[in-house]
């Protein structure tokens, strides 16, 4: 099916007589007629539900229908953005290991990767998303597990060259992870360019009301776990807190890696969606493909605006021919990118303060990628764990504007951005 009709018809399909909307399954267990019937679903042998921390139908209906808009074999839904990034990396990696990531990551999963998960024993090293093929080899080390990058960036809005991550990650035997929130899936599928794993902060686009925090994990069910077994013990051995199961030899390349996250991860970190937020989600999704058309055009607008305007010195958006990543977009993301646009005043960080306090329609506030405009200074607010020398490295300097266009009129838009720039 075209990515338009998953969007709405994907994950459910109801029988005779059944509900047309998903249902929300509210509850926190299943009950069954005979302990041999539970024992089987704990072994994994047979499919079905016994508890809500690990897995619950109404998470499965719309994990599969973004499963179906990645292209992928198996997902999972995550209570947020953050925990599908820790848990999609966990996964694979344990103490002792290494991950290579981009370094223009978003400001919170830079500091999982780089400071809560240090404190796991698991080490990174982060690299310049344009960096040369030499550079990003250099990067490996014997006990890399991982590469990780965004498909675009949270918010230097740098664009991932994913053939060149993947060939690098998988000249080492190791999976390529691609954290997709900002285009969605509507405007790029990592998969179709090399990525084994593909991440999600429901929270962006795929909701897209300010409404329910979420996140999905999605396996492109390519990566050979087996050939590679050395590295990955974790799917490759068995569980002993999961009965011996091995799931690379029970579940395939197309299941281990969502079931091992699923029967393991979830089971003792146990930070799966709610229902309720998961019908939700649903609610978004079903109007995915039209509302990202509308972000896109308004990003645009927006874009180009202000970089015909004489108080901005710069403008991050991948759709202007001016941008250093303009090639990249067109590779990637041939029918729009995203609604966020990012950019610096000539005023500096004092310019950037009175702008944003100027502006009427556009909300200051710590998100992106919903239906009405809002806008951020990353580095007093998301990023202001980061030093001067981490926030330049991230592309997010301290003067810079994030704004993430809404889904109201470009027109309105623009003569508000305009009235706020005359007060600078
Ligand atoms: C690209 C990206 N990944 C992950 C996250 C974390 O998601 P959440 O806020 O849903 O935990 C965010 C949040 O802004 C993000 O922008």
């Amino acid at each position: 099916m075209n990515r338009d009709t998953i969007c709405v018809q994907g994950g459910y399909t109801p029988g005779n007589g059944e509900p047309r909307q998903i249902p929300i399954i509210q509850s926190t267990t299943f009950k069954y007629a005979t302990s041999e019937d539970m024992g089987k679903l704990f072994d994994l042998e047979a499919d079905g539900y016994f508890y809500s921390r690990l897995q619950n139908p109404t998470c499965d209906m719309v994990a599969k229908k973004i499963c179906e808009l990645e292209g992928g074999t198996a997902a999972m839904l995550t209570s947020s953005g953050q925990a599908a990034n820790f848990f999609a990396l966990f996964n694979i990696c344990e103490a002792g290991d290494h991950i290579v990531a981009s370094s223009t990551i978003y400001g919170g999963t830079f500091n999982l990767i780089s400071v809560t998960m240090a404190k796991m024993g698991i080490t990174a090293t982060f690299v310049d998303p344009l960096c040369t093929e030499e550079e990003l080899n250099a990067a490996f080390r014997p006990n890399t597990k991982v590469v990780f990058g965004e498909t675009i960036a949270n918010p230097a809005l740098t664009v991932l060259d994913i053939e060149k991550f993947a060939k690098a990650a998988h000249a080492h035997g190791v999976p390529l992870m691609v954290d997709n929130t900002f285009p969605t899936p509507v405007n790029c599928r990592p998969f179709e360019w090399g990525a084994d794993i593909v991440t999600h902060s429901t929270t962006k686009y795929m909701d897209g009301h300010g409404a329910v925090l979420g996140g999905a994990i999605v396996d492109g069910g390519k990566f050979d776990w087996m050939a590679h077994a050395d590295k990955f013990p974790g799917l490759c051995t068995p569980d002993d807190s999961y009965h011996g199961i091995t799931y690379a030899e029970r579940f395939g390349k197309e299941g281990a890696f969502i079931t091992k996250a699923t029967a393991q991860l979830m089971r003792d970190f146990g930070s799966m969606q709610s229902p309720m937020n998961a019908y939700m989600l649903n609610l978004g999704l079903e109007s995915l493909h039209v509302r990202m058309q509308r972000h896109c055009a308004n990003g645009m607008a927006v874009a180009q605006f202000l970089e015909n305007h004489p108080k901005v010195a710069y403008v991050n958006y991948c759709g202007l021919e001016s941008s250093p990543y303009h090639a990249l977009a067109q590779k990637y993301l041939p029918n729009g990118s995203c609604g966020v646009v990012s950019f610096g005043l000539a005023g500096g960080r004092q310019a950037a303060s009175t702008f944003m306090k100027e502006l009427k329609l556009a909300a200051i506030e710590t998100h992106v990628a919903d239906a009405r405009t809002c806008c951020l200074n990353p580095a007093s607010s998301t990023h202001r764990q980061m030093n001067d020398e981490q926030l330049a490295a991230a592309g997010v300097p301290a003067e810079l504007v994030r704004m993430s266009c809404g889904l109201e009129s470009a027109e309105d838009l623009i003569a508000d951005i305009a009235q706020a720039l005359d007060k600078v």
